[in-house]
């Protein structure tokens, strides 16, 4: 496998910043590495690209050998964009396709695959080496970034996390049951419980921001303060 992306030349802090879906974490991770004037690494879209490509050349997703042969010969690159993170695949830019509903269907499945996430986590590794860098996804502050300076884990309701994805959707022109909102978030809950040692938990000395009825501003200055003191 290629590095593809090289190293951040930033020198800063390494912020973990994990937690399940809608929960919110992506918007803060964005802005509080625009504050900080660092770079954000958005992991969940790295393990959307590649399910995009495991959907597109048709391999089977139950056989983790192929899903992990797929990822040895794929670059999946990350590039600073003015609305976030742009996501290129094999140098192909797929950062509107990977927030397809079809995405949303298979990545958690996509991503459970041992020896792919080898291959992701040696790159998040890579990326953060010199700091500056605010990395969100699920196993980033517990395996990831064991050490990272800063860690927080950020929640929210259930049902919270299901309107904002049905509001995120919307947006886009995809009219989603509320319900089948919840049943497939809870669902993808689980399957990121239970990713052996990349699973999704809270690691002790991870802060805990519970995001439900609070602003982005808000959570945002508790945020800052925390990365202050760090
Ligand atoms: O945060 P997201 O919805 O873009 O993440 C997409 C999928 O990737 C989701 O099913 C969880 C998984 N993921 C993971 O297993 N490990 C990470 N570090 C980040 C995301």
């Amino acid at each position: 496998m290629t590095l593809c992306n090289p190293p951040n030349q930033a020198l800063g802090l390494s912020i973990a910043m994990d937690g399940p879906a809608g929960a919110g974490k992506s918007t803060l991770a964005k802005l509080l590495a625009e504050r900080l004037g660092y770079l954000y690494v958005d992991t969940g879209a790295m393990y959307r690209a590649l399910a995009l490509k495991a959907l597109r050349t048709g391999i089977d997703l139950t056989n983790d050998a192929a899903l992990t042969d797929m990822a040895g010969q794929t670059c999946v690159r990350l590039e600073r964009g003015i609305l976030g993170n742009r996501v290129f695949l094999d140098e192909q830019e797929v950062t509107r396709d990977i927030r397809e509903p079809e995405i949303e269907r298979v990545v958690s499945r996509v991503s459970a695959a041992m020896g792919l996430r080898r291959y992701m986590v040696e790159q998040q590794r890579q990326i953060a080496r010199k700091g500056g860098v605010v990395m969100d996804g699920r196993d980033i502050g517990s395996y990831v970034l064991p050490n990272a300076d800063v860690k927080f884990f950020v929640t929210a309701s259930l049902e919270e996390r299901a309107r904002r994805r049905q509001e995120q959707q919307a947006a886009k022109g995809h009219d989603i049951p509320l319900n089948e909102l919840l049943a497939d978030i809870a669902a993808r809950d689980e399957q990121d419980r239970n990713k052996g040692e990349h699973s999704l938990i809270q690691t002790p000395d991870a802060i805990l921001i519970d995001t439900t009825d609070r602003s982005v501003d808000d959570v945002m200055a508790e945020l800052l303060s925390h990365c202050r003191r760090g």
